[in-house]
C-alpha cells in the first residue's frame, strides 16, 4: 500500500494510493458517491462508483457520519473540476472509527459555541488557514533572528518580579512562596544581551487582563530581541526591518491561506520600508487635529491607535511617550527627561500596537530610583541591577505579540482565533 498525503498526490498521478483521514463531507447521485476526505494536509474529493465496491461498503460509506475516520485507496486521477486538480477514484475503503453526530455543521454557529468546541473547530478550513499562517509567522520570526546571529536564550516562566506593572500579574504558589507567571522575558534578555550581545526569546507570556477586548489574551506568545550597544534609533530600524521581513515571508509561504481568509493581499504588499516615525507629541497633535481630544501624558487607547494608524498604509512607529505612562525600565530622553526612549509600532487597518520596546535605563542609581518610584520592591530586582553594576552599556530591544501579528496578517477581527487554545478573562477551556 502506497500512502500519500493529500498535499502530495500530484506526485502520484495515475497511481493507486491510500489516503488516511477524516470525512469532511459527502454527497451521492445515482451510482456515484462523492466523499470529501481531509487528512490535515488538504481535502480531496474521492469518488466511488457503486459497482466497483462491495454493496455493504458502498452503503456504509453513503451513510458515514461527518468526521468519521477512514482510509481510502484508489487511483489518483487528474480532474480539472476537482479542487486541487486531482480526485481519487475509490477502489477500497477501510473504516477506522465511525463518528457520533458532529456538532459543528455548515450552518452558522456563534463564537461562544465554537470556542467551547475549539478542539473540533480547529479542523475547519478557515482555522487551518489561520494556524498555518501562525506557524509561518513563528518560523519567519525565528529565522529572522537566527539568520542574523542572535542567540536564542529562553526566558523562565516562573518569575520573582513584575516587568510590566503589578496590576496584570498572575501569582502562583511556589512551594509556599509567591512567584508570578512571566509578563515578558525582557529582563532576562537584558542579562542575555550583556552575555551574548544579540539575543532573543520566544515563549508564552501572561497578563491578568481584566478587560475584554479584541486585542487582549491572558496568555499570549511574544518574541523579544535584545541588543547590547543599541540605541532607540537602531531599535526602530531593527523593528522596521523585522516586520517587513516577516510580512514578506508570510506572503511568500501563505498566499493561498490568506486568499482563503479573504485577506486583501495588496494591503500587506505595501508593508515596505520606510515606516513613518512620529513622536508621541506629534501623535497627540494629530489626534487633536482629527477632532479626538487627548490629554498630554495619557497613554493611547485602542481607539486612538486605530485613528492614528489609519492615516498610513503601513505600520507607524510612535516614539518618545511620556515616561510616567510607561514601564520602570525605560531610559529617559536626555533631550527631554519627561519622555521615555521607547517605541510602539502600530499596525494599520485597526490592528493597533503590535510591538512595544525601546532603550533601557542603563544607569544603576537612576534605575534603582525608578524601581522605587514605581512602588516595586527592590529585592527581586537585585540581580537585574547587577547588569548595571558589571559593565553596563546602552541597550535596547522590543517585544512583538505573535497573536496581534497573526490577526493583522490574516485580517481577523479578534485575537482569540489566532492561537490554538485561547485563554481570556472568561475562558480557560478546552
Ligand atoms: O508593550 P508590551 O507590554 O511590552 C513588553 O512586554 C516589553 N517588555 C517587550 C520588550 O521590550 N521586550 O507588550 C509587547 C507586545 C505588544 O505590542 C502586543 O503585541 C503584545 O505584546 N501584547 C499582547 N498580546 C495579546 N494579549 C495581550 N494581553 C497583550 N499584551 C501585550
Ligand atoms: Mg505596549
Amino acid at each position: 500500500m502506497v500512502l500519500a498525503h493529500i498535499s502530495e498526490v500530484a506526485a502520484h498521478a495515475e497511481q493507486v494510493v491510500s489516503v488516511r483521514g477524516w470525512l469532511a463531507g459527502r454527497r451521492s447521485s445515482g451510482k456515484l458517491l462523492f466523499l470529501q476526505v481531509r487528512d490535515g494536509t488538504g481535502t480531496m474529493q474521492c469518488t466511488a462508483f457503486r459497482p466497483s465496491l462491495p454493496p455493504e461498503v458502498f452503503e456504509q460509506a453513503k451513510h458515514l457520519p461527518q468526521e468519521s475516520s477512514l482510509v481510502v485507496t484508489g487511483k489518483v486521477n487528474p480532474d480539472d473540476r476537482a479542487p486541487g486538480g486531482y480526485e481519487l477514484q475509490i477502489e477500497e475503503i477501510a473504516f477506522v472509527s465511525s463518528a457520533e453526530e458532529y456538532p459543528i455543521t455548515p450552518k452558522e454557529h456563534g463564537t461562544a459555541f465554537l470556542l467551547d468546541r475549539r478542539h473540533l473547530w480547529l479542523r475547519s478550513s478557515r482555522q487551518h488557514a489561520i494556524m498555518r499562517t501562525r506557524a509561518s509567522v513563528v518560523r519567519a520570526c525565528r529565522s529572522y533572528f537566527d539568520d542574523r546571529n542572535f542567540t536564542l536564550i529562553d526566558a523562565p516562566i516562573f518569575t520573582p518580579a513584575a516587568c510590566e506593572g503589578t496590576t496584570t500579574l498572575f501569582g502562583v504558589d511556589y512551594f509556599g512562596d509567591r512567584v508570578f507567571l512571566t509578563q515578558s522575558g525582557q529582563l532576562y534578555m537584558e542579562a542575555g544581551a550583556m552575555a551574548f550581545g544579540k539575543v532573543y526569546c520566544l515563549g508564552p507570556t501572561f497578563r491578568a487582563e481584566k478587560s475584554k477586548t479584541r486585542r487582549h489574551l491572558t496568555e499570549f506568545w511574544m518574541i523579544e530581541p535584545e541588543v547590547a550597544y543599541l540605541d532607540l534609533a537602531g531599535d526602530m530600524d531593527l523593528a522596521e526591518d523585522f516586520v517587513v521581513s516577516v510580512v514578506a515571508r508570510v506572503l511568500e509561504e501563505r498566499r493561498e491561506e490568506l486568499e482563503l481568509l479573504g485577506r486583501d493581499i495588496g494591503a500587506l504588499e505595501s508593508v515596505q520600508k520606510p515606516f513613518p516615525r512620529i513622536t508621541y507629541g506629534e501623535a497627540v497633535e494629530t489626534l487633536r487635529s482629527m477632532g479626538h481630544e487627548h490629554e498630554w501624558g495619557d497613554d493611547f487607547g485602542a481607539e486612538d491607535e486605530t485613528v492614528l494608524a489609519s492615516r498610513y498604509d503601513r505600520p507607524v512607529m510612535v516614539h518618545r511617550y511620556p515616561g510616567a505612562a510607561k514601564a520602570f525600565y525605560m531610559k529617559n530622553d536626555p533631550e527631554d527627561p519627561k519622555l521615555a526612549l521607547c517605541v510602539d509600532v502600530l499596525a494599520p487597518e485597526g490592528y493597533g500596537e503590535i510591538i512595544g520596546g525601546g532603550q533601557r535605563e542603563d544607569d544603576l542609581d537612576v534605575l534603582r530610583a525608578k524601581i522605587e518610584e514605581h512602588g516595586l520592591p527592590t529585592d527581586p530586582f537585585e540581580w537585574y541591577l547587577d547588569l548595571r553594576r558589571y559593565g553596563s552599556v546602552p541597550h535596547a530591544g522590543f517585544g512583538m505579540g505573535i497573536e496581534r501579528m497573526v490577526a493583522w496578517l490574516c485580517g481577523i477581527h479578534h485575537v482569540r482565533e489566532t492561537i490554538p487554545f485561547p485563554r481570556m478573562l472568561e475562558r480557560t477551556t478546552p
